[in-house]
């Protein structure tokens, strides 16, 4: 017994150094950017950059100027905060920059999927054939489809519908738009009342990994977190498996699609119920909290939200549905709505605040920056963009930046604005809720037509309104910084009713 102490003391010693070891003896080279290990070692600034990562990365860029790289949990970080430097990282012509690595590495971790070095290629094709332009036809009319069934319930306009309801805002919008989009892309069996008992569990667990997850990714669950996080991984696994998927009817394309692309490379079963956790995560994560956030801000704005109502009727008409119906929709009207599409746009600026992460291929590979001045980069380290806060937040592009004004993307003559300047420069990527270059979201035209429709729908067939209409906006989960679309650290009273017939 007493001989194992000094043996694992030995070996104690020797995992910290190896962990800390490269932290310590990194110095920076001539020529890199300036180098932040922060006060411990291997760790860094990990602890303050995961308490709250806008706050922090604020105070390095004051600090530091418009590079820097951090020491983050044994690895580095190079930020790059002038957004007029960005083009060259997103084109990144020279193939120097690798966004599938990181990838890899974290949804093998997150979702237990093994990804294939083509899957990124594959996602962005089958998505080019089924998620855009005239391919979206299809998503669009299954998705209306889904969203009458889940709003209206499987009989239609019912007596129940048309009574006023109460809920948090943040639950409604989150639990509807889930279980819509959820059936579109999934399928349905023959029980539709099942289905929808089916997609509420979903959800249900689906929200307990989503308040797990920000932990999960950086390492920070306790055991019995740790635990429940895994039980959540085997119950996607088995409910998305792929034998229960042959058993639905109208599977989208989109998903048949890849999962023929994964049998073809010879993917087994169980891996392919993975690709569908991860695809269902990235599918639904983010819909149903930019949905909140779009529909809080016409509450809180009254201006915005009559400039929205004025603009349906004139497209659509006036909303009218009987008894026993569906709702019914031109999507060639939804073209011409482009108030909506500002509210949209100006709620994704707000609200999406995701970081891209590239990794570096080569020693010395060159970031040219704006200015003209050249940077040297390490291989292995990150290049990381935080474009919420470079970009979306910046008063010089976007002035009172914290503002909701549903015209900020609107020209006087009521067309779609994108002239925007920093420093008299005209910027091109004036927001970013996307990412963009080789990971942007290839879902973004389905996910701003659902969201059309569903703010289209709540705002034209129902009323509604805060239980408390002096309720402030409440302040994001600091948390959340860097995944995608922010959510609120609690939710908001509303009550809503299907509008009593004409
Ligand atoms: C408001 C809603 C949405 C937002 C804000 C959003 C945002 C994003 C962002 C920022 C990324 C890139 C992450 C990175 O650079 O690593 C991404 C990736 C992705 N999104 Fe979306 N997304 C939304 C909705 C959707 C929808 C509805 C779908 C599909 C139906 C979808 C499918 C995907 C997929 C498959 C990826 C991974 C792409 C890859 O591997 O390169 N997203 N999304
Ligand atoms: C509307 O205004 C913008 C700039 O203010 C201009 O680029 C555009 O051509 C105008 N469109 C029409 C239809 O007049
Ligand atoms: C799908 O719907 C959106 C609006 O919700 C519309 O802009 C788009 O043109 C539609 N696409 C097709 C192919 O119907």
């Amino acid at each position: 017994m007493a001989l194992w102490v000094p043996v694992l003391g030995a070996l104690l010693m020797f995992i910290v150094a190896y962990l800390c070891l490269p932290g310590l003896f990194r110095q920076r080279r001539p020529q890199e950017p300036p180098l932040d290990k922060g006060a411990v070692p291997w760790l860094g600034h990990a602890m303050a950059f995961r308490k709250n990562m806008f706050e922090f990365l604020k105070r390095m860029q004051a600090k530091h100027g418009d590079v820097f790289t951090l020491q983050l949990g044994g690895r580095y970080f190079t930020f790059v905060m002038d957004p007029l430097s960005f083009g060259p990282i997103l084109r990144d012509a020279q193939r120097k920059l690798d966004f599938v690595q990181y990838a890899r590495e974290l949804v093998l971790k997150v979702f237990g999927y093994q990804a294939l070095p083509e899957d990124n290629r594959m996602i962005h094709s089958a998505s080019a054939k089924h998620l855009m332009g005239d391919g979206l036809q299809e998503l669009n009319k299954s998705m209306l489809h889904s969203l009458s069934l889940v709003m209206l319930g499987p009989n239609g306009r019912s007596p129940d519908t048309s009574c006023w309801h109460e809920d948090g805002l943040f639950h409604f919008c989150y639990n509807t738009l889930f279980k819509a989009g959820y059936l579109s892309l999934f399928g349905y069996t023959k029980d539709k009342e099942q289905d929808l008992l089916q997609a509420e569990d979903l959800f249900a667990r689906f929200r307990k990994f989503d308040l797990l997850f920000p932990r999960f990714v950086y390492s920070l669950l306790g055991p019995q977190e740790w635990l429940e996080v895994g039980r959540l991984q085997s119950f996607f696994h088995k409910r998305l498996s792929v034998s229960h998927s042959l058993e639905k009817d109208g599977i989208s394309k989109w998903i048949s699609y890849m999962l023929q692309f994964l049998r073809e490379q010879g993917v087994d079963a169980a891996m392919q119920s993975k690709f569908n956790f991860m695809m269902l995560w990235a599918s639904q994560g983010n819909i149903g909290p930019t949905s909140f956030w779009a529909l809080l801000f016409l509450l809180k704005h009254p201006e915005a939200m009559q400039a929205v109502r004025e603009e349906a009727t004139h497209v659509l008409g006036e909303a009218r549905l009987e008894a026993k119906q569906s709702f019914v929709f031109e999507f060639s009207a939804l073209q011409h709505t482009p108030v909506l599409d500002s509210v949209l746009e100006e709620t994704l600026r707000l609200a999406s605040a995701p970081t891209l992460l590239r990794v570096v291929h080569d020693d010395n590979s060159i970031l040219k920056m704006a200015s003209g001045r050249e940077y040297l980069l390490r291989r292995g380290d990150i290049v990381a963009l935080f474009p919420y806060l470079s970009v979306q937040m910046d008063p010089d592009i976007h002035p009172e930046p914290t503002v909701f004004k549903y015209n900020r993307f609107l020209n006087p003559n009521g067309s779609r604005k994108v002239d925007f300047y920093k420093a008299g420069t005209k910027i091109h990527h004036y927001t970013m809720p996307w990412g963009w270059g080789v990971s942007i979201c290839p879902g973004r035209f389905l996910a701003l037509s659902e969201m059309k429709l569903f703010v289209l729908l709540m705002v034209t067939h129902f009323d509604l309104e805060l239980v408390d209409p002096n309720t402030p906006v409440p302040a994001v989960d600091p948390k959340r910084w860097g995944f995608g679309t922010t959510q609120p650290s609690h939710d908001v009273r509303f009550r809503y009713r299907l509008q009593p017939m004409k």
